[in-house]
């Protein structure tokens, strides 16, 4: 398998690309990713040298780069992970969501119709379906798309965009749409992330609102395995809804943490709400544990302590991150590879 990843410098993406690396041994990855301020190479700096990989610096949305780059290359598969991913930044300017999450996903779709790639992965999220009422059901692939937040709207149209290339021109495009993520290499903006590295500097824990909000939380590694599963055998044209049937509220969540690292409440910091917060995300994932076997394996109350110990003893990784060091850098070793032709360059 020959695979395209877009955005594989991020969470997931690095995640997912050192996974099938080490579950493949015939698997060959070419990450393109436009290296923004979720983007960094030191994600993957032991993946680096391995000559199945091959990282490629450039931007989704550049039709003439994506053009040059599936030219030269025969892609068995696509998995577009690439987007601007944090609802937060998208309230406070939404222009980098629609160029990246849909204009972006637009330029892939049309160069993998006409290179005829095999399979399209498209990486979505829980997010379009909206908010759930605390006595609703989960969220099957048949609930109707109800976005909340820029974000939300811009992988929503996305996946509308997606489907359309599906039904009217027959590319084999593959939709999941995944929970709340965590784990090792994510982004200290995000909840997890944050409130641990916070703890780790001994600053308070900001809470939005009233703290009882939702989320359903799932291992990256389990997202992983379940993406892996509809590369590999999911129906071209259908949605498969990821979980992990993991339901907290934020303050279960924070305490948790606080919990694991022996740390007082006092440190929970009530803040603003977030405006048009969804109250609750669930995902029902009964269609893909039937039609493909996959189910979660790593459990929130067992895992969770293992992500903080990787966050203590990965102490110059966030660091750099905070304090955006990471971008100069990251710069700078890359360029000294480049000069040493450790990265191969014949792919554009
Ligand atoms: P992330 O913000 O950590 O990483 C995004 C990556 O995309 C970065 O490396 C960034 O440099 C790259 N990127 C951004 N714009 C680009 C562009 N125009 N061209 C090329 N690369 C670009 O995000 P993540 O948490 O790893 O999420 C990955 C995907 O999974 C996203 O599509 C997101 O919507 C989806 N998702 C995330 C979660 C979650 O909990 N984090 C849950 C479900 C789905
Ligand atoms: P986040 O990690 O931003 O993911 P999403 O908004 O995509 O679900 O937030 C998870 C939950 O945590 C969400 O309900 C907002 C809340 N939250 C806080 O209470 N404080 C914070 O500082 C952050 C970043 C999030």
């Amino acid at each position: 398998m020959r695979i395209l990843v877009t955005g594989g410098a991020g969470f997931i993406g690095s995640n997912f690309i050192r996974y099938v690396l080490s579950a493949h041994e015939n698997w060959y990855v070419v990450n393109l990713d436009k290296l923004t301020y979720a983007g960094n190479l030191e994600n993957l700096s032991d993946i680096a040298p391995d000559p199945r990989y091959t990282f490629v610096h450039g931007d989704i949305a550049d039709k003439t780069l994506i053009t040059q780059l599936l030219s030269a290359n025969t892609f068995d598969a696509i998995a577009n992970f690439a987007a601007e991913s944090h609802v937060d930044r998208s309230i406070h300017d939404a222009t980098p969501f629609i160029e990246t999450n849909i204009q972006g996903t637009h330029v892939l779709l049309d160069a993998a119709r006409a290179h005829g790639v095999k399979r399209f992965l498209q990486v979505s999220t829980d997010e379009v379906y909206g908010t759930l009422g605390s006595d609703e059901p989960p969220f099957t692939e048949h609930a109707p798309l109800a976005p909340n937040s820029p974000y939300a709207a811009s992988k929503a149209a996305a996946d509308l965009l997606a489907r359309t290339y599906y039904h009217t021109f027959g590319l084999p495009v593959l939709i999941t749409r995944c929970s709340n993520n965590y784990g090792p290499y994510q982004f200290p903006e995000k909840l997890i992330p944050l409130m641990i590295t916070n703890a780790l500097e001994g600053r308070p824990f900001p809470v939005y609102g009233d703290g009882l909000n939702i989320r359903d939380w799932i291992h990256v590694l389990d997202h992983c395995r379940a993406l892996e599963a509809v590369l590999l055998g999911g129906v071209p044209g259908e949605v498969y809804n990821i979980g992990g049937s993991c339901e907290l509220t934020n303050l279960e969540v924070v305490r948790s943490i606080l919990q694991t690292l022996d740390l007082p409440e006092s440190l929970i910091t009530f803040v603003p709400d977030r405006p048009g917060h969804d109250r609750r995300y669930a995902i029902d994932a009964s269609k893909i544990k039937a039609a493909l076997g996959w189910k979660p394996q790593y459990r929130f109350q067992e895992w969770l302590p293992e992500v903080v110990r990787w966050y203590k003893e990965h102490r110059e990784w966030w660091q750099r991150v905070k304090a955006g060091s990471y971008r100069q850098y990251y710069a700078r070793q890359y360029e000294q590879r480049l000069n040493r032709n450790d990265f191969k360059r014949d792919v554009i």
